[in-house]
């Protein structure tokens, strides 16, 4: 990844942070983008002390397309060129689909369908104006075709992006070798899904319960997976989702 750069989204904190310090450790400038500038600034800092890159924090909103536009716009300016996107922003809160407002349903898919596809369309616009053969990892989850009781938002959209993925991946990978991948984790230690959804003790032990490998995933192990299927040595893999989550979604007692 020496000299490549990377546009990693949501990446102030949890998987997002963990893959742009794995980028930025094998030596490509990772633009990272969040909301909040004084928490972007911070994890820069932070990123800086390892990374063999450069680092650049573009403050913004994935569901804002002029923010969207912007941010491509500044990673050309900054970097001259774009050659892979992670689509790793996103929100969630857990609800009862009766209790869900509009507004709350509205907040999650656009956050997490609409803005991958701003994204998504924007750098890839730029890719194909620019004849570069660039690379898109998007994060699902295994509930993206599986059942997503109690965060019905969150699941659909993510099924939205699953499905974006694998048209993207055909419809330009064909026209112009653009591959588009997928991760979908299960839970992960230390990141915004894990302190949200397995917030009580209780919750945690169910969801490690419900892990045929007994414990939560870690947020390094999801970033040597996001590394390997941008880099070349996965070239031939496009449309694909790739699971890692102990084998939690196909266990259907847990112990
Ligand atoms: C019920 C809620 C709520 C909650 C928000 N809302 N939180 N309803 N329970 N806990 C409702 C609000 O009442 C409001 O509706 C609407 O949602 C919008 O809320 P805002 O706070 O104004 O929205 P906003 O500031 O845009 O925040 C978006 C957000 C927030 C999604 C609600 O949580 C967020 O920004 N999250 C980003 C980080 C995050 O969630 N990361 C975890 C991703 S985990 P009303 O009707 O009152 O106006 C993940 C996958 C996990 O995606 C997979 C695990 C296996």
């Amino acid at each position: 990844m020496k000299n490549k750069t990377v546009i990693v989204t949501g990446s102030s904190s949890g998987m997002g942070k963990y893959m742009a310090e794995k980028f930025a450790m094998e030596g490509a400038n990772v633009v990272i983008t969040g909301r909040k500038e004084d928490k972007l600034n911070a994890v820069k800092e932070e990123l800086m002390l390892k990374a063999t890159g450069d680092i650049f924090s573009i403050p913004m909103d994935v569901r804002k397309p002029e923010d969207v536009e912007r941010m491509v716009e500044q990673t050309v300016a900054k970097f001259g060129s774009i050659d892979h996107l992670v689509n790793n922003a996103a929100g969630n809160f857990i609800s009862r689909a009766e209790d869900l407002s509009i507004n709350g349903w509205n907040s999650v898919i656009d956050i997490v369908l609409n803005g991958t596809f701003y994204c998504s369309r924007e750098v890839g616009k730029y890719w194909i104006e620019n004849d570069k053969k660039g690379t898109i990892l998007n994060m699902v989850a295994t509930y993206a075709w599986n059942a997503g009781a109690g965060v019905i938002h969150s699941s659909a959209a993510k099924a939205g992006v699953l499905n974006m993925t694998r048209t993207l991946a055909v419809e330009w990978g064909a026209r112009y070798g653009i591959r588009v991948n997928a991760i979908a984790p299960g839970p992960i230690e230390r990141t915004g899904g894990a302190e949200k959804l397995f917030e009580s003790e209780k919750a945690a032990k169910r969801t490690i319960n419900s892990v045929p490998l007994q414990r939560l995933g870690k947020p390094e192990e999801i970033a040597e997976l996001a590394y390997f299927l941008l880099s070349d040595k996965a070239a031939y893999i496009n449309g694909e989702v790739v699971t890692m989550d102990g084998g939690q979604w196909l266990n259907k007692f847990p112990f």
